[in-house]
């Protein structure tokens, strides 16, 4: 199954795939790194791997894609074969062409228990709110902010003590667990 990342950060979600993918535990092909962000950690780590990888370039919009731009996108994702779109990290909204030309072929992972806490810094809301666990869910994309359909998820506890940086790292080590999982279901055709 071959499959395109979108990313805005360091990328340790994708690093996490890459790491299964090339001990064989997982059967997908990385054909096509995007990320929206120049000098992205997930850029680096897409070339080091020597998969193809670009920046989109996006002039009017911070939380979203023009129409044109994420047409340019679908083009490329479909032009590399992509047969499913993973988010890692990709702070934008997705809007129509990306989402009709992938109809629930675009997953997600968010650092929360959705539907608590959508949006920006969920480990930083889930501490704000004095909630005993949170965790993170890989879920289908669809127009809404982290609201489409839940596939998956892994619970996290909230410690005392804990700061935005070791609750956000707890989560982390479960979603580099939870997303590659997820991705084998698809690639093994159990998520339709
Ligand atoms: C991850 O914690 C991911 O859940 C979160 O950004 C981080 C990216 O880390 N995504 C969102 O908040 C999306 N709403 P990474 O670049 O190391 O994979």
């Amino acid at each position: 199954m071959k499959i395109g990342i979108l990313g805005s950060g360091k990328g340790s979600n994708f690093r996490a795939l890459l790491t299964e993918i090339e001990a064989g535990r997982l059967d997908a092909e990385p054909v096509l790194v995007l990320a929206d962000v120049e000098g992205a950690g997930i850029l680096e780590l897409a070339r080091g791997a020597g998969i193809p990888c670009e920046v989109i370039r996006e002039p009017k919009f911070r939380t979203k894609l023009s129409p044109e731009v994420e047409a340019g996108v679908v083009r490329k994702l479909r032009e590399a074969g992509v047969e499913l779109v993973v988010l890692a990290g990709y702070m934008r909204m997705v809007k129509a062409p990306l989402l009709e030309a992938f109809p629930r072929r675009i997953i997600n992972i968010h650092p929360a228990l959705l539907p608590a806490f959508p949006g920006l810094e969920a480990w930083g809301q889930a501490l704000e709110a004095g909630v005993a666990k949170t965790g993170c869910t890989v879920h289908f994309v669809d127009s809404g902010m982290d609201s489409g359909e839940i596939i998956a998820q892994a619970e996290v506890p909230v410690l005392p003590g804990d700061t935005a940086e070791t609750l956000h790292a707890r989560i982390q080590v479960e979603e580099h667990k939870l997303y590659p999982a997820v991705v084998a279901r698809f690639a093994a055709g159990d998520l339709a």
